[in-house]
């Protein structure tokens, strides 16, 4: 049976501090841009955990670097999903985590997964959805051929990058751009827009309504 977590995020939680798990399969920029920010005072949270399916990834690196507890859990060593998953609730729920930030993350998560952090799950696209879902949103807008392309924040739901919006930013396509410079400008956006929807999730301040997020500012 799944453990079971709280439903909605409320005044209580608020004011005794949001606990963030950040979950990483790669470089970890996005991890450190959101290490870097809580550093400086602007994400009032703590990151309390960083979750990764891949255990020679550099963001556990960065994490280690930054004294954030780890957990490396692997697919592999799991007979089921429905485990390996299980797993990582279990870990979420000892240090209490009230915040998913999915940051390069390679693995869908279950309808049950979700539904125990309904709407807070959030993750970061490197395109502007609901254009070039998928693992190459970058390279796939480039060689569409987009004018304008960016990154997108949003809530998980069981669909792929298919949640309610909460920030995007945009990024033009020059004609000198390669795919490495468009990365390298889009991860820029990223790192601005990442950090502010989690302090925004921390204040109370994003409403969903339906397929829409509204900023209480
Ligand atoms: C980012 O481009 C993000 O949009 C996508 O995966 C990439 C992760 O990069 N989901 P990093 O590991 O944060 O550097």
């Amino acid at each position: 049976m799944n453990p079971t977590f709280p439903k909605t995020y409320g005044e209580q939680e608020r004011k005794s501090g949001v606990n963030i798990a950040v979950f990483c399969s790669g470089n970890g920029t996005n991890l450190q841009a959101i290490i870097d920010s809580q550093k400086k005072g602007y994400i009032k949270a703590d990151i309390k955990l960083v979750i990764s399916d891949t255990p020679d990834c550099y963001a556990l690196t960065r994490a280690k670097d930054a004294g954030i507890k780890i957990f490396v859990v692997e697919r592999k060593n799991f007979k089921t999903k429905k485990d390996f998953e299980i797993e990582i609730l279990e870990a979420l729920k000892k240090e209490n985590i009230s915040l998913i930030a999915l940051a390069g993350y390679m693995r869908m998560l279950s309808k049950s997964f979700i539904s125990a952090y309904e709407n807070k799950i959030m993750n970061i696209h490197p395109a502007l959805l609901p254009s070039f879902k998928g693992a190459h949103g970058i390279k796939d807008a480039f060689e569409y051929g987009v004018k304008i392309t960016g990154a997108t924040v949003h809530f998980v739901t069981l669909g792929m990058d298919a949640g309610p919006i909460i920030l995007q930013s945009s990024v033009k396509v020059t004609e000198d751009d390669t795919e490495e410079t468009l990365a390298e400008a889009i991860h820029e956006e990223e790192h601005k827009i990442y950090p502010r929807a989690i302090q925004l999730f921390i204040e109370g301040k994003l409403k969903i309504e339906g397929r829409k997020v509204r900023i209480l500012e």
